[in-house]
């Protein structure tokens, strides 16, 4: 059992939570991911570290209520346990001393972004880290990223707080102004990856992108993660979650990820009526 130290609510619909637990802080790398079991019929969630405490030894998780397990987990209180938490799953991010690195983060991407810009910085990088929300309401470890990078740029959709518009219209603007950027990071939903890849693409910078993908084992054995990446199969858990985001099949990729749409949704209607919320 895990028990929940911390529990805040940073937006609408989307939660933090801190997490006694002291087998994934013993090895865990920013970019690493858990898995989650809430309940003993429940299914498995993928969860990215939004930062971790070796000391305290605990994780901090950043999710959004979607569906029937994510709500589920999102009942739970301060003082309760989380059933099962595996891992640390996944390659960490690669850091090195690239030079200009700009770390560009939507939604609740940014939080998993936040450990990985502050070791970029720590090795000696200069960062630039990119940050879009949907509006003024949903920006959450604003502070944090400022914190983590040399520069912080914030963009909202609705232009309610920061830049108005998208990442990618931030990022556009670093790159017509001839900035050498030496690497690139996106984390966020797969149609924000997607535009920052074709983005960087003309310029050759490498990029690289953190999917998402559905996950049933998390260990590289039930192939339900696949993607394609230079036109080879890869599984996002064991071979990533990072992967040369110029060489992703974003198309296939997102058809994957709303394959079970339907039954998802059926399971959280039923499971709403059988409770009653
Ligand atoms: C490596 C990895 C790290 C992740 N990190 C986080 C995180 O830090 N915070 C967070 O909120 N979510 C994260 N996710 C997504 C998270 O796993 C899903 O939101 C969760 O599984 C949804 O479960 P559910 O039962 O609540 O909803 P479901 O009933 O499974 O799904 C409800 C809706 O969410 C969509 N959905 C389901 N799975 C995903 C997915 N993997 N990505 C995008 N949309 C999805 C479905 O299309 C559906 O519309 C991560 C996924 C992976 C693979
Ligand atoms: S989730 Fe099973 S192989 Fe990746």
């Amino acid at each position: 059992m895990f028990k929940i130290l911390r529990k805040e609510l940073l937006g609408p619909e989307m939660f933090l939570m801190e997490v006694f637990a002291p087998n994934v802080t013993r090895r865990v790398e920013p970019g690493q991911f858990i898995i989650v079991r809430v309940s003993e019929t429940g299914e498995r969630i993928p969860l990215s570290i939004g930062d971790f405490d070796r000391e305290r030894q605990t994780v901090v998780i950043v999710f959004q209520r979607v569906g029937k397990t994510s709500y589920l987990l999102s009942t739970l209180n301060e003082g309760d346990s989380i059933l099962d938490v595996v891992g640390p799953l996944g390659h960490p991010t690669e850091v090195d001393k690239f030079g200009t690195v700009v770390c560009v983060g939507g939604g609740i991407g940014i939080a998993p972004m936040y450990p990985i810009a502050k070791k970029l910085k720590r090795e000696g990088n200069k960062v630039i880290s990119i940050i879009g929300y949907r509006s003024k309401e949903h920006v959450f470890w604003e502070e944090r990223l400022r914190e983590a990078s040399d520069e912080l740029l914030l963009a909202t959709n609705d232009g309610s707080y920061g830049k108005k518009g998208f990442v990618t219209d931030v990022l556009r603007e670093l790159l017509e102004g001839g900035m050498k950027i030496d690497r690139v990071i996106t984390i966020g939903p797969p149609v924000m990856m997607k535009a920052v890849a074709d983005m960087t693409k003309p310029y050759s910078i490498k990029t690289i992108a953190s999917l998402n993908s559905i996950m049933v084992c998390g260990l590289g054995m039930c192939g339900v993660c696949r993607v394609t990446v230079g036109g080879k199969t890869k599984f996002t858990c064991a071979d990533g979650p990072d992967f040369d985001a110029h060489l992703v099949d974003f198309d296939e990729f997102m058809k994957r990820l709303s394959m079970y749409r339907d039954e998802e949704k059926l399971s959280f209607e039923l499971w709403k009526k059988e409770v009653g919320v």
